[in-house]
């Protein structure tokens, strides 16, 4: 039994274990090492739902890890998944709105739209015409184990799964290899998704074969765990929209002092770091932290017995310190929805290139070049 080779579920299963936490978190590092010596041999994919305004869940959490590879010189691929809206609601939303402010939001925190793609789903016919050879090459069983698939369905409560929540892995799995990414930084929770890309890239070698017989039409991508720290809501639980906890990094610095001042905190009037017995607090130290680049401990010594109130103000003056400048880009973005919209077509166009070459890699793999 225990030398059988897994199966595919079972192997996505098996990606978000923790050995295999540990070996992508080691191998993360190797990566980190050779992105510093040379940068030209990664091609780096990622993206998000335009469900909301991004915050500083966001930021500290991935964003900024974005504009350092871009900044390090990695080409890289953004993708405003608007498709994937879908997947989970009945409607698209106040979708156009959203689009524009991630954008901002983008731009504003220093993505470079001359280094960086930024493109949307909807826009890219190659990107999801991918999706169907893909289907063929996997399983409903597996499908339906897939550990963040199950995780978003339970997380919509009763609605029934649809077809697009059940087969969205292998709408991922599109996304990185329409562009031939070998390079995907992501959260812990995505990990089964980049398993089952592998899966879709191996089987596609497997079953429909090669245009050049040296090396396989899509690559093995890889994951990048982030070192990046994660900043909770303002009531010490996971920040975001629905709860009504976030700092969107596009607010005012009013609007940010008023939701600090509401935050969470504890009876203990001397401020210490300890996350384990003090979640709350310790976690408006971190953020201060990352907003200073000082220790959270040396934080809260300063704060001493200020108590919940000087904690707050330290936070708050730190967090629109910060953000001032990335504030004020956003204010001016969004006073020029023309040049926006103008980035994201231009974007697209890219996208639409990079996509039609490998769609066509793809046909004649499948000897459907007509
Ligand atoms: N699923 C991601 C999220 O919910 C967004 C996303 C879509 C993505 N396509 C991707 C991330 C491809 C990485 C690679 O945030």
């Amino acid at each position: 039994m225990t030398d059988q080779p897994l199966d595919a579920g079972e192997q996505l299963a098996a990606s978000t274990s923790e050995a295999s936490l540990r070996r992508t978190e080691a191998r993360s590092a190797e990566i980190e090492a050779q992105i510093a010596k040379d940068p030209s041999g990664f091609r780096v994919m990622t993206g998000d739902r335009p469900t909301g305004n991004l915050h500083l869940g966001h930021y500290f959490g991935s964003l900024a890890n974005r504009v350092r590879i871009q900044d390090a010189g990695v080409e890289t691929f953004i993708l405003i998944a608007d498709y994937q809206v879908i997947t989970d609601r009945d409607g698209t939303g106040p979708i156009k709105e959203r689009v524009l402010g991630m954008l901002a939001d983008y731009l504003a925190i220093g993505l470079d739209p001359a280094r960086t793609v930024i493109y949307a789903h909807s826009a890219v016919p190659s990107l999801n015409q991918l999706m169907l050879p893909f289907l063929s090459l996997v399983t409903d069983a597996e499908l339906r184990r897939n550990p963040t698939v199950k995780a978003e369905l339970e997380a919509t409560g009763d609605r029934p799964m649809s077809g697009l929540l059940l087969t969205y892995p292998v709408h991922q799995a599109a996304d990185i290899l329409f562009c031939k990414a070998n390079l995907v930084p992501v959260g812990k929770d995505q990990l089964p998704h980049l398993e089952q890309t592998r899966v879709v890239a191996r089987r596609f070698d497997e079953r429909y074969g090669r245009v050049d017989p040296a090396r396989p039409v899509f690559p093995q991508a890889e994951a990048l765990l982030s070192k990046a720290s994660t900043v909770l809501g303002l009531d010490g639980t996971k920040m975001s929209k629905t709860k009504g906890n976030v700092i969107e990094i596009g607010m005012d610095a009013d609007t940010t002092a008023r939701l600090i001042k509401k935050a969470v905190t504890d009876s203990d009037r001397h401020i210490t770091y300890d996350p384990e017995n003090r979640p709350e607090v310790s976690n408006l130290l971190m953020l201060a932290s990352l907003c200073t680049h000082r220790e959270p401990a040396e934080i809260a010594a300063e704060i001493g017995d200020g108590g919940g109130g000087g904690l707050k103000r330290l936070v708050t003056e730190a967090v629109n310190e910060f953000f001032a400048p990335i504030r004020a880009r956003r204010v001016e973005l969004a006073a020029d929805p023309g040049y926006l919209w103008d980035v994201l077509r231009r974007g697209n166009a890219v996208a639409n290139e990079v996509g039609d070459a490998t769609l066509a890699e793809v046909r004649a793999a499948m000897n459907m070049d007509y």
